[in-house]
């Protein structure tokens, strides 16, 4: 796998003379954050050697490369989810490249369903913890050395510092944010109402079906996390309503703009 993240490695910096430290992933319906990016280079992931090959018709997705107030940026508009039917080295596999191509943070987002009966739609969750409840985890397998450790600590994987700078700038901005841990489920059924009673007694305030492999694998490599869910929905059973996945990105959408500043002036403050 090394030399296969070298080589896509090799094709990026042959195609972008961008060299960012900061990368950002972008949720369902947060894609709108794109448009702060200034001078972009953009590559469809279809372009890119070794990325994962998208089990859809139409757009994976892409890498866009740029600037956010003169901070160099990596963002990956759309992901690579499990319940798509890759492997878990596959929806990682944009991680190691972002390592080796000099990635330092990395801010991951989300849409995500409120456990939290605090919270309403609309919410924007500073992640300050995660629980994997994949049933799997991205680095079984031989490990590699040269990536990182065979058994990671994952005390400080939501880097406290990076907390702070972004509850900073919250306040600074007049934005409104609460705090909480996501839980990591396969999807791609929404939860049953018993399973959400389970994961809120399990700790969750937030429930959605991305985030820890990425996570995981980032905090592995020894990058800096910073995640932010942005609450499309109460979850199963705390909703009156039924789920459906255009509500789920219309509220993203809506709830985007502020977490579009948040994150840009928060990426900015990190140079
Ligand atoms: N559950 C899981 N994933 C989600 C949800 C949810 O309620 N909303 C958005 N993504």
């Amino acid at each position: 796998m090394y030399d296969k993240v070298m080589e896509t490695v090799n094709y990026l910096q042959n195609k972008v003379e961008y060299r960012p430290k900061v990368a950002i992933i972008l949720g369902s319906g947060l894609g709108d954050l794109v448009d702060y990016i200034e001078e972009r280079v953009e590559i469809d992931y279809e372009e890119i050697p070794n990325f994962p090959v998208s089990t859809v018709a139409g757009h994976a997705g892409k890498l866009v490369f740029g600037k956010i107030g003169g901070v160099e940026v990596l963002a990956m508009k759309g992901r690579f989810h499990f319940y798509e039917g890759y492997e878990m080295k596959q929806v990682t596999y944009p991680i190691y490249v972002m390592k080796q191509f000099g990635i330092e943070k990395l801010v991951v987002s989300n849409a995500a369903g409120g456990s939290n009966k605090d919270f309403e739609p609309g919410t924007l969750m500073l992640i300050t913890d995660h629980i994997n409840f994949f049933g799997t985890h991205p680095l079984i397998g031989r490990n590699d050395d040269r990536f990182g450790p065979r058994f990671p600590d994952m005390t400080n994987t939501y880097n406290k510092d990076l907390q702070e700078l972004a509850k900073a700038t919250a306040k600074e901005m007049g934005i409104e944010y609460r705090e909480g841990v996501y839980l990591g489920t396969t999807g791609p059924s929404y939860e049953t109402a018993a399973e959400v009673r389970a994961f809120t007694m399990l700790g969750a305030d937030a429930i959605g079906m991305s985030t820890v492999p990425e996570a995981t694998v980032a905090n592995y490599l020894g990058m800096e996390i910073l995640g932010i869910s942005c609450i499309t929905n109460m979850a199963t059973g705390i909703a009156k309503e039924s789920h459906s996945h255009e509500a789920v990105v219309e509220i993203a959408k809506r709830t985007g703009k502020n977490f579009c500043n948040w994150v840009a002036e928060t990426v900015k403050r990190m140079s």
